[in-house]
């Protein structure tokens, strides 16, 4: 068998399909942008058929670069932008309403009525997360209560609910497979992490029958084969995991105490804790890592909405760069006399605040203040962002101490400028891997060792490599100054 192995990464702003040779090196690459749909303000949606063309075209088109048949791949690992919820028609594969998008509040009055019930620490207990519109729960309820019918046609089994990876294996194995993984579905409010299962009491709670509920496998499992009319051949799907989940994979984050944090559209940093479900005191979730061969792995995660979106708002928004990646050159010639900071707060904040309600600001404003000095505050805030994560971990978890290494993937992490910053924020080590597609590379890896053409954990850890380490050389005085501004920025923002 050939060990080409083909990752499918529905991201939240676009769609990617890499073609993996069997040692583990990019053979070609398919990307599609999609459209982002604000239908009122906080409200973030996506069309599930358009996000559904960009995959089976960025697929062709990944197989064409790579010059290799559907039949020469021995197996696909599919990730995803988590949460991000749909209910399809199981008869026609139809969505009865656009995907609600992780990054939307439509449902905080939602959570807010459960919270003001008292009931924020059954979900927190059973399933790590907070109740926050972040997560699927509120949204599939919110589908269930507005769109016509839908209720009672869930309650008769005519519907099903996923997340994006659910949808894309159901349409790539023609109708024959509902499932997710633990790792999806850890992130539902729905799922009990601890028992690995589905949660009654909770479903109750949200009022989601549970007839619309997948089948819930490990992150290397047999999630059926694709239609062979799609690409020319039947190809095993043997991997799925949730998009943070797989970078933690990709990164070989494979023991205990090991951290990654991924800059993408937002900013999710997990810290692996092995078996141990570690209960946060400071606001962090916690999530199952990954799940092979039954067992679970568990990590603390520190997610943050706003990362490469900030950019992307510094060039769709502002118009101040052409290309994201303009931004650190630009970044690089603000005056260092000012001290301009921006909390990037356009849809709330996540960890460790948790404030839905929270609007985005930029303090700090003078007469000399330009496009540099608002370029670099971007580019600071998410770096500001990442030391409140690291921080509270540090408090949570004994493991993670002052010897701790981030390793960072992502877009943002290309720029040196930025991954200094970092390490001299943090005042820790920061890693980046020569191979930046750490999340496909994960997905493939779940594929590949699955299918047994890839290496297992193990010897796939030893193949890790560093492009460069970035080490803390900020004067500690002039570190203490500005988290100093940085957090009254938050405390100022917070609604
Ligand atoms: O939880 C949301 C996350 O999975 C989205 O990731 O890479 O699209 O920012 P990304």
């Amino acid at each position: 068998m050939s060990g080409y192995v083909l990752a499918i990464d529905q991201g939240t702003t676009s769609s990617r399909a890499i073609v993996f040779d069997e040692k583990q090196a990019v053979a070609g690459v398919g990307q599609k942008e999609f459209t982002q749909i604000f239908p009122q303000s906080g409200w973030v949606e996506h069309d599930p058929e358009e996000i559904w063309e960009s995959v089976v075209w960025a697929i062709r088109t990944a197989l064409e670069k790579a010059g290799i048949s559907a039949a020469e791949v021995a197996a696909i690992g599919i990730t995803n932008q988590r949460e991000t919820s749909l209910i399809w028609e199981r008869a026609t594969g139809k969505p009865i309403h656009n995907a609600i998008v992780w990054q939307d509040r439509r449902t905080t009055p939602l959570c807010n009525a459960l919270k003001k019930a008292g009931k924020e620490k059954v979900f927190t207990r059973k399933t790590g997360l907070l109740l926050d519109p972040y997560f699927s729960g509120t949204k599939v309820r919110w589908l269930l209560d507005k769109v016509k019918g839908a209720r009672k046609r869930a309650v008769a089994g005519e519907l099903a609910f996923g997340t994006v990876d659910s949808f894309l294996i159901w349409r790539l194995t023609g109708g024959k497979v509902h499932a997710t993984d633990a790792t999806n579905a850890s992130r539902t409010l729905m799922f009990n992490i601890a028992k690995n299962r589905w949660d009654e009491e909770l479903l109750d709670l949200l009022g989601v029958p549970k007839e619309l509920l997948p089948e819930v496998k490990d992150c290397a499992d047999d999630f059926g084969v694709t239609d062979a009319g799609l690409f020319g051949a039947a190809i095993p799907i043997l991997g799925v995991a949730g998009d943070q989940h797989a970078a933690t994979i990709g990164q070989a984050c494979f023991e205990p105490g090991m951290l990654k944090s991924t800059y993408g559209t937002g900013c999710f940093a997990l810290l692996n804790t092995g078996d141990e479900l570690v209960k946060s005191k400071h606001r962090l979730l916690s999530t199952i890592a990954y799940r092979l061969d039954g067992k679970t792995t568990y990590a603390l995660e520190g997610s943050i909405f706003v990362a490469g979106a900030a950019v992307q708002w510094l060039r769709d928004g502002l118009k101040i760069v052409k290309t994201a990646a303009e931004t650190g050159a630009l970044a690089h010639t603000a005056d260092p006399g000012q001290h301009v900071y921006m909390v990037p707060a356009f849809v709330g904040l996540g960890a460790p605040w948790w404030d839905a309600e929270a609007r985005g600001a930029i303090y700090g404003l003078t007469r000399a203040t330009g496009a540099a000095e608002i370029a670099k505050a971007a580019l600071e805030s998410v770096v500001y962002q990442t030391r409140d994560l690291f921080e509270a971990m540090r408090k949570d978890w004994k493991g993670s101490g002052q010897d701790t290494v981030l390793r960072v993937d992502g877009g943002m992490v290309a720029s040196d400028w930025t991954m200094q910053f970092l390490a001299d924020v943090l005042d820790a080590p920061v890693d980046r891997p020569t191979i930046l597609e750490t999340t496909a590379l994960g997905a493939a890896w779940l594929a590949g060792s699955k299918a047994g053409v890839w290496p297992g954990a193990k010897a796939f850890a030893k193949s890790w490599a560093r492009d460069r380490r970035f080490e803390p050389k900020m004067d500690p005085k002039v570190r203490k100054a500005k988290l100093k501004g940085w957090d009254d920025a938050v405390r100022r923002t917070l609604s």
